[in-house]
């Protein structure tokens, strides 16, 4: 695991937008694997930017989404799906066959999930997963607890995950839907070839320094990254406060 700590935000945002560049310049049929959250809003902001100036284009890339919520429409303004529009999708070139998110209103959802593993299986896997990471060390919807060898289906948010989520629904953690569909961590594991998880604010502390200089355990999901064979941990000041190894670029 390389982590390498940004001076703030802005840093973090641009030095993962350069992966994502760089990649996508490289490959331009590439397969990236998005999040959603505040975290990566600035990640995504870059790449806008960079859409603009020519330095990107996303015309042959396909892009899969992490998790949805259960029961929220495409079109609903809390759903993923709407978001990654809002943030991302509708300012640049993607072409809408290519971007995949779960559907969070099939009535079908267990053959939802079946699908989109398939859809992940067929593209040839992810060329680079961004993943932000819970305070309870979730990635993805991956609550404490799930099982390492999960696939992607249906989770039952955490209390902790449906508090800190409650903002993006108007302060009311009622409001928050109690299942989701997500990838599971064997579906990022095995799929991902570069993960690049992303971390800000000291909200944050306590969950990379588990993550990265814990033990492997099903109690904190992101350890097992510890296990993935190229991951870069990009995490500003704040977040990378806890860390008791001092050998981070
Ligand atoms: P955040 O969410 O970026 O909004 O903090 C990260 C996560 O819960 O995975």
């Amino acid at each position: 695991m390389r982590i390498i700590v940004a001076d703030h935000y802005e840093e973090l945002c641009k030095l993962s937008a350069n992966i994502v560049k760089k990649h996508v310049q490289e490959k331009k049929d590439a397969v990236l694997g998005l999040a959603t959250g505040s975290t990566p809003v600035g990640l995504y902001k870059q790449l806008i930017s960079d859409y603009q100036s020519g330095e990107i284009d996303f015309s042959k890339v396909t892009t899969f989404n992490l998790d949805e919520y259960a029961g929220l429409s495409p079109s609903h303004p809390q759903s993923y799906n709407h978001f990654m529009h809002e943030y991302l999708f509708q300012h640049i070139n993607m072409q809408p066959g290519h971007i995949h998110i779960p559907q969070g209103d099939n009535p079908q959802l267990e053959a939802e999930c079946k699908v989109y593993e398939d859809l992940i299986r067929r593209a040839g896997g992810i060329d680079i997963q961004i993943l932000g990471i819970g305070a309870n060390g979730h990635i993805g919807f991956n609550e404490p607890g799930s099982d390492f060898e999960d696939r992607t289906r249906i989770v039952k948010l955490s209390e902790s995950t449906i508090q800190a989520n409650a903002r993006f629904f108007g302060g009311d953690p009622v409001l928050v839907p109690r299942l989701a569909i997500s990838m599971g961590i064997q579906t990022i594991l095995e799929f991902s070839r570069h993960i690049v998880l992303l971390a800000s604010g000291e909200e944050k502390a306590d969950a990379i320094q588990k993550m990265a200089e814990g033990p492997v355990t099903t109690d904190v999901p992101a350890s097992i990254l510890q296990k993935h064979h190229l991951v870069t941990v990009i995490a500003d000041q704040k977040a990378a406060q806890k860390l008791k190894i001092e050998t981070y670029s």
